[in-house]
């Protein structure tokens, strides 16, 4: 370990694509996936956890992949304590410059009573299995989940003997969001204390939000000793989420004068991966969330209009800018050219070939004839919609009418294209949106269960586009379709569609292990 590392240095371990893929309806594609890893990389994050290698065809085939066109981050697959994991796990990491297999195991009383193992036998397999994985790999990560619950002795004698047996990096998670700042600090200092070995190794922070302080917590284990904090883009992750990654970097930026740690991260690239990892997950960001909320630097536009305010640290704790905000938000109108468009959408992080602008263009024009001004916003909707192709869709919305108001029945006529032949059915509902989804229904029957169907305005105004949300369930198969449009109704068709489209793929992933979730985390195979 470097002096630097030691003393105010860092790591950033970002696990969206493992710990925030696993959320509920977050399921990425494998395109998605790469992007999404590139763009963590030009930022600047230290170590990518890429997937879950054993999970499925799909997670091994990403983190091979990721593992190869990394430049410079360490690429970490994670492993159950078993050898079949571990092995899997380090052909999937071994093409990358800088692998690193992350193996754990359940050590709380909680977590222990599931795979029936004795606190000794539990001792025994930890010992094996890291050793087994640093044979293979000379970049070792060993986590006791639920670290926090843990009786202490009982702690530090496994992280002992995690240490003892190769790991390089030991995690402390709090997998169940329980603990405060306090007790987070107080754990590592005990395991820096106690275990013998542990000045040798880096401790990491790994906090998930169930009482909303998962920042904190991370924040406060630093303060402590940790040098790895493991987080997400956007805080995503199963339940309330994890750390979120533009908090704590922000926070240690803004407050270095009490917290001395840098990190590697350009911070102005945080907005354009918020807005991406929003937009493949299909999870909104809510307005109001610190850092990449819409509102975060709101009081902006109207330091902007009345040109009043002389010093904008009267407001600022931090520059739009400085996470790669411009400061001064300008809309584009029907009158503006292909070439303002792409250097807006340069500024905004999108880098589109000539062919790709083509398209986004021919968009941008119909909406910019339907809506007077487009704002920053609604290029981001668009973007997202004009991604959605990509996935190859089997199903297309071609044309829709609904008859609606106050008086009943209301209809939906509608057209989809389902593979290339195209259907069309009408149908009457309670409500122009009702009546749509029964027509989607009719034309592709499937057993998917409607769980969320949320709208929201992206801008402000009565022409402004709507960002709608679908959840569908199937077989406990749970994907997220989004879709904006000025028309409601549309963009809720368009958004169930792509719901449907995103099932169709998580249908074609094959493989007995093909959604190993939480559950499975408790068998240590
Ligand atoms: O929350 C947790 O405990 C985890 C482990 C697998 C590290 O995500
Ligand atoms: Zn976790």
């Amino acid at each position: 370990m470097t002096n630097e590392t030691k003393q105010d240095r860092v790591l950033i371990f970002d696990t969206t694509l493992r710990d925030g893929e696993q959320s509920p309806g977050a399921t990425m594609s494998h395109n998605e996936k790469l992007e999404i890893a590139t763009l963590l990389d030009e930022m600047g994050v230290d170590i990518i956890e890429a997937g879950f290698p054993i999970a499925s065809e799909g997670d091994f085939q990403a983190v091979s992949e990721i593992a190869k066109l990394s430049k410079n981050a360490v690429i970490c697959g994670l492993a159950r304590a078993n050898y079949k994991d571990i092995d899997r796990c380090w052909e999937a990491v071994k093409g990358a410059a800088r692998p690193r297999i992350h193996t754990f195991i359940g050590t709380s009383p909680q977590h222990r009573a599931i795979p029936n193992l004795t606190m000794d036998a539990m001792a025994d397999r930890i010992h094996e299995t890291v050793s087994h994985a640093r044979n293979l790999c000379d970049n070792v990560q060993w986590s006791p989940m639920d670290a926090i619950r843990t009786e202490h002795d009982y702690l530090c004698r496994t992280v002992e003997i995690a240490i003892k047996a190769g790991a390089t990096t030991i995690n402390i998670p709090d997998t169940v969001g329980y603990t405060t700042p306090r007790e987070s600090a107080d754990i590592i200092k005990m395991l820096l204390e106690r275990v013998p070995g542990a000045d040798e190794i880096v401790f990491a922070t790994h906090c998930h939000n169930d009482l909303g302080m998962a920042t904190a917590n991370a924040l406060a284990a630093v303060d402590a000793g940790a040098r790895q904090i493991e987080c997400t883009i956007n805080g995503l992750g199963e339940r309330a989420g994890n750390t979120a990654l533009e908090e704590v970097v922000m926070a240690m930026k803004v407050r270095g004068d009490i917290m001395p740690y840098h990190t590697e991260i350009d911070t102005t690239k945080i907005m354009n991966l918020s807005r991406r990892v929003s937009q493949v997950s299909g999870f909104a960001v809510q307005y109001n969330k610190a850092i990449v909320g819409k509102n975060a630097f709101a009081h902006e536009s109207g330091i902007h209009q009345d040109g009043m305010l002389k010093s904008a640290d009267t407001f600022e704790i931090m520059r739009p800018q400085d996470i790669g905000l411009s400061g001064t938000s300008l809309p584009l109108g029907k009158h503006s050219g292909r070439a303002a468009l792409r250097a807006k959408l340069g500024e905004m992080g999108y880098e589109l070939g000539d062919n790709q602008l083509k398209d986004v263009f021919v968009r941008f024009k119909e909406l910019a004839d339907r809506k007077k001004e487009v704002y920053d916003e609604d290029l981001t909707a668009l973007m997202r919609d004009s991604g959605a192709g990509e996935q190859n869709e089997r199903i297309k919305v071609k044309f829709l009418r609904v008859i609606c108001g106050t008086e009943a029945p209301q209809s939906a006529d509608l057209i989809l294209e389902v593979d290339g032949v195209e259907r069309q059915e009408t149908c009457q509902g309670d409500g122009p949106v009702d009546a749509t989804f029964k027509a989607i229904k009719e034309i592709f029957p499937t057993s998917a269960r409607l769980q969320l169907y949320q709208v929201h305005a992206v801008t402000e105004g009565t022409d402004a586009q709507a960002t709608v949300s679908v959840r569908l369930e199937e077989d406990g198969k749970i994907v997220t379709g989004q879709s904006a449009d000025t028309d409601t109704v549309v963009a809720s068709a368009k958004a169930y569609v792509n719901a449907l489209n995103r099932l169709l793929v998580r249908r074609e992933k094959t493989g007995p292990d093909a959604d190993v979730k939480m559950v499975k985390y408790t068998d240590v195979g």
